[in-house]
């Protein structure tokens, strides 16, 4: 495990959409360095960033075309490079997003693999061998290549899937995963990782991690080996790289060689009930106020996959990704300060997506780059009150997306002078995890008060004892397990000890030393 894993708190920078330093109306590399000292401000010491390569853009970049060179509208590779020096400087460190399950219909190796002439690249892309046989159980494009055949695709039709292999190849054109082409898919793919690598990047965020092998079997086994051979790498020359999973499965993305893992947001799961849980119209997620729901809902998935990994690798909470809604659509600000206060005071590293620590709001808009309801989360970052929330000084209609115009958008100035807001909640958290050691171990959570029917929530990290209540009715926790008081380092709302009990105000949190 690179060591600077331990103590990482990491920021989300869509790149799109954070800050535009030349006036082209879309986010650079150049205005993130403009801004890492405000990523440092808020206790994030980490960065994954947005796919930023070359790329036509119908995924918003999770279209590579070209894995070795970035887009033209972020900056060069030499503006990247750039990047990653001044993220080092503040003693920093940047994961780019690594998409290795599938390119752009337009990358180079996608192009020579259409033709009929066999080629280098005539099978890095899984293709049957012929126009007309239809791969069982897969998406796929027939009548669009002089090839004679059907290629198959990992998620939109832009998207040819590369071609690792098959756990158990069933079909002549299905290859196994030990094929010398699946092997060069699988060097190429550690090729582009060293180059980056090489240059500066601290690691990768993965996309569609558990995507690879074709026909796997549950545990993965196929997809997992490619991991571990690619730990493996990692290990010998590339030690202090880090590697995070999308994949919501760290009992066997870890023991695959990532070391961290996601949370992520599936309807119904875990992680969906805390904030965006929605039933018959009515928000029921566990930090609502209103809501019936017990943290025993979110407890059961998220401890056995918890207890199973928590020596080995970290199993991270975000706030949001660009995939999600935000969750400022579902909760009100003191909601959000509640659920952040808890996200922050869990195992495993957080992530803040950009904009999510002033609450940024969903805006319901028209599909950007493949975005489709996703585009609502993806909209520039709200610096302050100048033009386009200083985001941008180009023309309103140059902007990548617009900017929130209401009276009342959030903006980073605004909740800076505002001492009781979700910023400050957000800066002052984070503060006591990166002082609380407690707080930065990964394997020392203990329920101690979580019932049925019941909102509070109490739970300890070593000698740090938190408690939560995120219903709008005074609660008291009174528990043989509960700490005897103990000095109290941080609250929302009142929170106080008396006679062996805890007192929990309305929408109370608290941070205890015992
Ligand atoms: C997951 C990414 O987070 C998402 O944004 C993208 O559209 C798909 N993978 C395809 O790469």
């Amino acid at each position: 495990m690179p060591k600077w894993l331990k103590d990482a708190v990491f920021y989300e920078i869509y790149p799109q959409s954070f800050k535009d330093s030349n006036g082209d109306g879309i986010g650079d590399f150049n205005g993130i360095i403009e801004k890492l000292d405000y990523i440092k401000g808020l206790g994030c010491n980490a960065i994954w960033m947005n796919p930023c390569y070359d790329s036509p853009f119908r995924d918003a970049g999770y279209d590579v075309r070209d894995y070795k060179k970035t887009a033209a509208r972020y900056g060069s590779n030499e503006d990247l490079v750039n990047l990653f020096e001044e993220v080092h400087k503040r003693d920093m460190h940047i994961l780019l997003d690594l998409v290795p399950g599938h390119t752009s219909e337009e990358h180079e190796w996608f192009r020579q693999s259409q033709k009929v002439e066999q080629n280098e690249y005539s099978e890095r892309y899984i293709w049957t061998n012929d126009w007309f046989q239809s791969p069982k159980g897969m998406n796929y494009v027939a009548g669009e290549s002089e090839r004679n055949g059907v290629y198959v695709l990992n998620f939109f039709k832009c998207q040819p899937a590369l071609n690792y292999g098959f756990l158990n190849p069933v079909e002549t054109w299905q290859k196994s995963v030990s094929d010398p082409a699946c092997i060069a898919t699988r060097e190429a793919l550690k090729d582009i990782m060293r180059f980056w690598l090489d240059q500066g990047c601290d690691g990768f965020r993965v996309d569609m991690a558990d995507s690879l092998v074709k026909n796997d079997d549950e545990k993965k086994s196929g997809t997992s080996m490619i991991w571990k051979d690619v730990r493996n790498m990692l290990d010998e020359s590339y030690p202090e790289a880090a590697l995070v999973s999308e994949w919501n499965r760290p009992y066997l993305a870890i023991p695959a060689g990532f070391h961290m893992d996601f949370c992520l947001d599936w309807t119904g799961n875990c992680y969906n009930l805390l904030m965006r849980n929605v039933e018959d119209g009515k928000n029921n997620s566990i930090f609502s106020k209103d809501s019936d729901r017990s943290i025993l809902d979110f407890l059961g998935e998220y401890m056995e996959s918890y207890e199973k990994i928590k020596k080995e690798g970290h199993y991270c909470l975000i706030t949001g990704n660009h995939d999600t809604i935000r969750a400022a659509h579902f909760l009100d600000e003191r909601e959000l300060k509640l659920a952040y206060a808890f996200l922050f005071t869990m195992p495993g590293n957080p992530f803040i997506y950009y904009g999510d620590e002033i609450g940024m709001r969903y805006l319901p808009l028209a599909t950007k780059e493949g975005g489709y309801v996703r585009t609502g989360s993806r909209t520039p970052m709200q610096w302050d009150d100048t033009k386009n929330h200083g985001f941008s000084a180009a023309m309103q209609d140059a902007l990548y997306l617009p900017v929130d115009t209401r009276e009342d958008a959030p903006t980073v100035s605004g909740q800076e002078k505002d001492a009781d807001s979700l910023l400050h909640v957000v800066k002052d958290v984070l503060a006591i995890r990166n002082s609380e050691n407690a707080l930065r171990e990964n394997d020392n959570l203990s329920v101690v008060y979580a019932k049925e029917k019941e909102r509070c929530f109490a739970y300890r990290r070593g000698d740090l004892f938190m408690c939560v209540n995120p219903s709008g009715e005074e609660a008291v926790l009174s528990a043989k397990a509960l700490p005897q008081g103990g000095e109290k380092l941080y609250e929302i709302g009142s929170v106080t000890y008396q006679e062996e009990k805890y007192n929990m105000g309305p929408q109370s949190f608290a941070i205890w030393k015992i």
